[in-house]
C-alpha cells in the first residue's frame, strides 16, 4: 500500500465521501514553482501548477517513494527532491538526471487525481464523481458581496462539523448572545426536509438572534439549509425584508479526525462593512463551534440512528445521517459489482535497465 491513512476504508462514511469533490486549497495558495502538500481522506497529495492549470497527484514518486511536494516545479514539470526525476503534467517521466542519454522509464510512477478550479477554490476527487462541483447560488449574482473565511482547522471529523453547521438548536448555547439568547432559547418549530437530486433542503427555520449578522443588530433570522453533497452545505438566512446572509461551507475530510473548513460568505447588505468586520464575526462563530465539535465522541458521525438520541428539532441531522448512509451503501454496491481481479502480467517488474 502506498499510503497509510487513519480512515476505515470499509466504512459507509468513507464510501460516501470518496467519489465526491473536496476543496483542498484556495487557488491563490498554489504558486508557480512551489508544490503544495495537502491531505484528503487520509492521503497525502501534492498540488502544483503546470502550463494548463493546477495538478493534484498523490504525493509520491514511484522511483523510491519520496514526497514530490518537497521538490520544485521547473519549466512546467515537477522535479522530485530525491534524484531529480522530472514529470510532465501528463504524468510521464521525462528526465532521469543520472542517465541523461537514456530514454526515461515509461512505467506509471505518479498518480494524478481529478482536479478542477471553481469559486477560487481547488476541488479534488480521489474517485469518480458523478457530477460537477456543487453550484454556489449567489456566485454570479453581482448584488452579493463574497468574502472568503477560514480555512478553519478542526481536530474533528468533517461530517460532525457539517452537522454542526446544519444545527439551529445549538445557537443560544454555543453562540450565546450572538446567534441566540441563552436565557430564552428559541423553541424550534417543526420544519420539513426535502430530498432530491441536489441533496437535502429544508423549509424555513426561524430563530431570534441578538447579533444575527455582521451589522451587530438583533434580528429574527429565517434559515433555509441545503446540503449539496456530504461535505458541502449552505444556508441562506433572511435577516430583513431583502437582506440575505448566505454561507457556502466546504468541510474537507483531511483525516478521520481532522477537518479543514473553507467558507464563502455572500451578503447583499452592509456595503460599508469592512472585510475585517465580516471576518471577525465568522472567526468568532467558528471558534465557538470548534471546541464543541472537537469534543464529540466518537469522532466519526454515527450513521446508525440508534447510536445517539434524536428529537424533532434534529430532523435535518437525522435526514443527513440517513442520506449519508444511503450514499455509502450505493457506493458499496457499485464497488462490489465492478471489482475485477486483473491477472498480473507475465513480467510485472517495473525495473528499467540502464546497463
Ligand atoms: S525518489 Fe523520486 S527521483 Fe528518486
Ligand atoms: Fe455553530
Amino acid at each position: 500500500m502506498i499510503y497509510g491513512g487513519k480512515w476505515d476504508r470499509d466504512g459507509l462514511d468513507y464510501k460516501a465521501l470518496r467519489n465526491r469533490w473536496h476543496v483542498v486549497a484556495r487557488v491563490d495558495e498554489v504558486r508557480d514553482g512551489t508544490p503544495l502538500p495537502v491531505r484528503l481522506l487520509g492521503e497525502d497529495l501534492v498540488l502544483w501548477r503546470s502550463p494548463t492549470g493546477i495538478n493534484a497527484w498523490k504525493d509520491y514518486c514511484g522511483h523510491r517513494g519520496a514526497k514530490l511536494s518537497l521538490g520544485c516545479v521547473r519549466n512546467g514539470e515537477i522535479e522530485c527532491p530525491y534524484h531529480g526525476w522530472r514529470y510532465s503534467e501528463s504524468g510521464q517521466c521525462v528526465k532521469v538526471p543520472a542517465h541523461p542519454d537514456h530514454e526515461p522509464p515509461q512505467q506509471r510512477l505518479v498518480y494524478p487525481h481529478r482536479v478542477t478550479e471553481r469559486y477560487g477554490l481547488v476541488w479534488v476527487s480521489l474517485g469518480q464523481p458523478e457530477g460537477d462541483v456543487p453550484a454556489f447560488p449567489e456566485w454570479d449574482d453581482q448584488s452579493f458581496r463574497k468574502v472568503y473565511a477560514g480555512p478553519y482547522r478542526y481536530r474533528a471529523n468533517a461530517l460532525r462539523s457539517v452537522e454542526n453547521f446544519l444545527d439551529a438548536s445549538h445557537f443560544p448555547f454555543v453562540h450565546a448572545n450572538l446567534n441566540g439568547d441563552p436565557e430564552n432559547p428559541d423553541s424550534i418549530a417543526d420544519y420539513e426536509v426535502f430530498k432530491g437530486p441536489q441533496g437535502l433542503t429544508t423549509s424555513e427555520i426561524s430563530v431570534f438572534q441578538p447579533y444575527g449578522d455582521h451589522r451587530g443588530i438583533p434580528v429574527t433570522a429565517r434559515y433555509t439549509y441545503h446540503v449539496f453533497q456530504p461535505t458541502t452545505a449552505y444556508f441562506t438566512k433572511k435577516t430583513g425584508v431583502t437582506e440575505r446572509f448566505c454561507t457556502f461551507l466546504n468541510a474537507t475530510p483531511a483525516d478521520e479526525d481532522e477537518a479543514v473548513l473553507y467558507l464563502i460568505v455572500a451578503i447583499n447588505f452592509g456595503a460599508d462593512l469592512t472585510e475585517e468586520q465580516i471576518l471577525s464575526r465568522q472567526d468568532r462563530v467558528f471558534e465557538q463551534d470548534r471546541r464543541i465539535v472537537e469534543s464529540q465522541r466518537p469522532y466519526r458521525l454515527p450513521l446508525d440512528l440508534r447510536e445517539e438520541m434524536h428529537v424533532r428539532s434534529d430532523r435535518l441531522a437525522v435526514e443527513y445521517r440517513r442520506w449519508l448512509r444511503a450514499l455509502g451503501e450505493a457506493a458499496l454496491a457499485v464497488n462490489t459489482t465492478t471489482i475485477t481481479i486483473q491477472p498480473a502480467p507475465a513480467d510485472s517488474s517495473r525495473s528499467t535497465s540502464y546497463a
